[in-house]
């Protein structure tokens, strides 16, 4: 709608100075002179001009009012004599004035000189910029983060694969110490029923000569003792060795090369109780764990990357609680929705309000720097993603964090999304 300017705002009333008055009409700012009732003693051309792009207020035809009407509390409650300036935004319309107000005298009693210009444009631009701006750090956090997950990966990708080399380089003697000490085990025995025969059969015929020097060695080497902490020694010594046969195997079984590019079907029990293994240093003096699984079907996945998501959720658990306390494994198959899960569930101090948004974020730490990485879950939640799973979390009534990895138990008929390597022959 058009409206036509009163006559007592336009067109304006002259000022006396002829050269002033010239300027004031050729200028593009805004000029209006208002007195202390918001009657209009002056205005430029400039200033109707703007004021007609305030969008049309049927309600308020008088277009000064229109412009004075934009003008904030703030102006109003302004002490007289001092200066004031802002930006005001009209309703309705992107239009951006940009305003300086001045105290001044009408014939003697105080008034208000507005200056005032249109700076829609460049307000446009400059939040434009803004935009822009934001959305540059966003791609450069997201960046930066990617290139962390990437590094993160590569790292663990080579951790795996050395381990599972030293794994293998271990296992060669391994194999003959553990078959040695079969046989050492085989051949103490037989030893010691040798002497045990001697002493059976030929001691009743020798002299007491004879008989007190055997008792003298007897005595030096301690015989009853060695005879009875042999065969426990070796059979410590094997389960020593099973340990340790056992580590290496849950180190290959971990680390997989990291090369895996087609789903297996996994037991995903056996994946939890290797990475158990390969944390209980960590966790060990800690915390006690809980087991209380469910049957699972088989899942399709990648073994060793699910591994380092339930390591990332046990370390996790491990760091939560500090002193002492337990964690409890959980696990069970939704056999309506097809998916297996198993969750994790420390006695810790649970997770903050604020930070339970943001732990899946790269980099989001509470950790003191040095500690943590803050790439555990995110890590995590990229390899659960690419399963076309999910991570629960929430903080359990009882206290304490319960992370849920939720797997879909077959994987729709396709390449697997992002192989972590070549295929190896
Ligand atoms: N079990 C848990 N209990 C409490 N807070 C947790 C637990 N697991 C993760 N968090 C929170 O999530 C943050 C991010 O975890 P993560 O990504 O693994 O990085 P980091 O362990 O290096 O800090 C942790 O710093 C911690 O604040
Ligand atoms: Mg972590």
């Amino acid at each position: 709608m058009q409206r036509t300017p009163p006559d007592r705002f336009w067109p304006p009333s002259q000022p006396g100075n002829p050269e002033l008055a010239a300027f004031l009409e050729m200028i593009e700012d805004g000029v209006l002179l208002i007195d202390a009732a918001r009657a209009v003693h002056y205005a430029n051309p400039a200033a109707g001009e703007i004021s007609r792009r305030i969008p049309a207020n049927p309600d308020e035809p008088d277009l000064a009012e229109a412009l004075l009407g934009l003008m904030p509390q703030e102006l109003w409650a302004t002490p007289a004599g001092q200066r004031w300036s802002g930006e005001v935004r009209a309703e309705g319309s992107d239009l951006v004035l940009a305003v300086r107000c001045y105290p001044w005298t009408v014939d003697g009693a105080s008034a208000l000189l507005l200056l005032f210009n249109d700076v829609t444009e460049a307000r446009h631009r400059q939040d434009e910029l803004r935009r822009r701006h934001a959305e540059l750090q966003q791609t450069y956090a997201s960046l930066a983060g990617a290139q962390q997950q990437l590094l993160q990966a590569e790292k663990m990708a080579s951790i795996g694969q050395l381990a599972a080399g030293i794994a293998h380089e271990i296992n060669n003697p391994i194999g003959y110490v553990h078959s040695n000490l079969v046989s050492l085990r085989d051949y103490t025995s037989g030893l010691l029923e040798l002497i045990a025969t001697y002493e059976h059969t030929l001691a009743p015929k020798l002299d007491e000569a004879t008989l007190a020097v055997i008792a003298g060695v007897r005595q030096r080497i301690d015989f009853d003792f060695v005879s009875t902490d042999l065969p426990e020694l070796l059979s410590e010594s094997r389960e020593g060795l099973e340990r340790v046969r056992r580590i290496v195997q849950d180190l290959k079984d971990f680390s997989h090369a990291g090369h895996e590019t087609t789903w297996r079907r996994v037991d995903l029990h056996k994946g939890l109780e290797s990475t158990l293994n390969i944390v209980w240093n960590d966790l060990k003096y800690r915390a006690r764990v809980e087991r209380r699984l469910g049957e699972l079907p088989l899942v399709e996945c990648h073994a060793s990357e699910i591994n380092q998501v339930l390591m990332n959720l046990l370390l996790n658990a491990g760091h939560a609680i500090g002193e002492r306390g337990v964690i409890a494994l959980e696990s069970g198959h939704d056999e309506a929705n097809d998916e297996a899960w198993i969750s994790v569930h420390d006695s810790g101090s649970g997770i903050a309000a604020d930070a339970l948004p943001r732990i899946f974020d790269p980099f989001f730490t509470t950790k003191p720097v040095g500690a943590g990485t803050g790439l555990g879950l995110s890590i995590s939640y990229g390899i659960i993603k690419k399963h076309g799973g999910r991570i629960d979390v929430a903080n359990h009534p009882e206290g304490g964090a319960v992370f849920t990895v939720v797997l879909p138990v077959h994987q729709p008929l396709r390449a697997p999304a992002a192989p972590t390597a070549p295929p190896t022959s």
